[in-house]
């Protein structure tokens, strides 16, 4: 199974977020292509390599496999694999990734690097990755031991960010308000229907929202690796059509679309339909009105707590879409608007997060929409900004727009 995304983004607000996701869907190139760039990018001398063309998918997808191609596991792909078999090999990065981010390291921290591009990854020869490997096995069996298989500990729960752990609470301690008897008040928490209904209210109505029929979208997407900047549009049509139109700054232009039952891209390097994982994604990303579906495409739909975005307040909805799915949205506790979506996507090593960002709500014919939304990976390599200079709603779009263009 390869992580099947659903892109926060999507569920986040259906029509008025849900297409900024779009267009993660589509792997690329496969992982021979994949793993000199990513060599580059650790590469400081070559830190301006350009990443642009593939900053618009999520890294498994890139790292994932070429059309068609089964997603192996990686005991059968790799050459030097003793305890993440199973694991498919289009989650490899991502969860390399996820243990270089839970101690704050980079990838040489274990593995074997002999200059620029060179790589070798199935080398033991640093104790590190040893230490790790012991680690991975011990952080399975805290979980099977303990938590019935499920993944409530990973590397992050101890490493904190950090290469070393902290084995003892800071001193001076504050004294629990009331005492040693003291207990914390139960918050009063709103229902996950109240935060979204105000959400629609903050946005401006249902009414004003469920009257546009299209949208059209411009503007730029910034590389978090290295600033560079690809100007696009995307083009949405309710219920369900989709599509979007970037340039790199090889002037390469790169598109992808949905016209409600075809999902498909097109690269210079060619054009084809998504299936899969990748269709789903799609769908998703399409679907003008998900957010008013949350509640039914949840299993489990909560309010866990507060917590801070920036310097804003937040209620914390957690929605429990599979078993393996987890979305959490952060609404401002004062506005009620969307400050942030994070989606946890299980993996044997652990919950792999992605999150969206949502930023300078601006008014649009009567409907609120954020003009800068931010993606962001455990891989900082992909990540991503955009940037919207302009935004319509009910404009006329040409419907040739959603459907695979002829191929050549
Ligand atoms: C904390 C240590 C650690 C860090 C940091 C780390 N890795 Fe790994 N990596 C490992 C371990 C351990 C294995 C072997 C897992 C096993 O034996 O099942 C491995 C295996 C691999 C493999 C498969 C090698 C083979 O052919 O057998 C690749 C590729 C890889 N890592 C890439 C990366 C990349 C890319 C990064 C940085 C984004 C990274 N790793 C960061 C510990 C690490
Ligand atoms: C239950 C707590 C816990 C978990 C979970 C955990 N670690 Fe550790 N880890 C430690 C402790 C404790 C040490 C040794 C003391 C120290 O350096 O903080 C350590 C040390 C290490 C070291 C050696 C560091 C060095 O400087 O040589 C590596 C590498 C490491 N951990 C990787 C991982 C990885 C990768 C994971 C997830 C697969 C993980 N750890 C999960 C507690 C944990």
């Amino acid at each position: 199974m390869h992580l099947v995304r659903c892109a926060v983004v999507t569920l986040a607000s259906g029509f008025l977020i849900a297409s900024w996701a779009i267009n993660r869907a589509g792997a690329v190139n496969t992982i021979k292509e994949r793993e000199p760039e990513l060599a580059r990018a650790h590469d400081d001398s070559n830190a301006s390599i350009d990443f642009s063309e593939f900053n618009t998918v999520s890294p498994h997808m890139l790292i994932g496999q070429a059309a068609g191609q089964e997603d192996k596991p990686v005991e059968q792909t790799r050459k030097n694999i003793q305890v993440l078999k199973g694991l498919p090999d289009s989650q490899l990065f991502t969860v390399m990734n996820f243990m270089r981010a839970s101690l704050g390291v980079s990838c040489a921290f274990c593995h074997v690097n002999s200059g620029g591009d060179k790589w070798e990854w199935e080398k033991d020869d640093k104790p590190e990755k040893q230490a790790a490997r012991r680690m991975i096995q011990m952080v399975f069996d805290i979980n099977k031991n303990n938590f019935g298989g499920a993944h409530r500990v990973s590397c992050y729960t101890c490493h904190r960010g950090a290469e070393h752990t902290v084995n003892a609470p800071p001193l001076p301690q504050v004294a629990p308000e009331g005492g040693p008897g003291g207990e914390k008040p139960a918050a009063t928490l709103p229902t996950g229907e109240q935060l979204i209904d105000k959400y629609w209210q903050a946005l401006g109505g249902r009414v004003a929202i469920e009257k546009a029929k299209t949208r059209v979208l411009k503007g730029s997407q910034i590389a978090s690796s290295n600033g560079s900047s690809m100007p696009f549009e995307i083009s949405q049509q309710a219920p369900n059509k989709f599509a979007i139109m970037m340039t790199t700054p090889q002037q390469a232009v790169i598109a992808r679309g949905y016209n409600g039952t075809t999902a498909w891209m097109k690269t210079p390097r060619g054009q084809r339909e998504l299936t899969g994982a990748d269709l789903e994604q799609m769908k998703q990303n399409a679907d003008f009105f998900r957010m008013l579906k949350l509640k039914e495409l949840s299993k489990e739909m909560r309010v866990t707590g507060k917590d801070k975005v920036g310097d804003r307040e937040a209620y914390v909805l957690m929605a429990r879409i599979a078993p393996t799915h987890i979305e959490r949205y952060y609404f401002d506790t004062q506005t009620g608007l969307l400050l942030r979506s994070i989606t946890l996507e299980d993996s044997m090593i652990g919950w792999i997060p992605e999150q969206t960002d949502y930023e300078d709500y601006r008014d649009v014919d009567g409907v609120k929409m954020p003009f800068t939304v931010r993606q962001s990976y455990v891989d900082p390599w992909v990540g991503w900004t955009r940037k919207f200079t302009e935004i319509k709603l009910n404009t006329p779009v040409d419907e040739k727009k959603f459907e695979l263009p002829a191929a050549k």
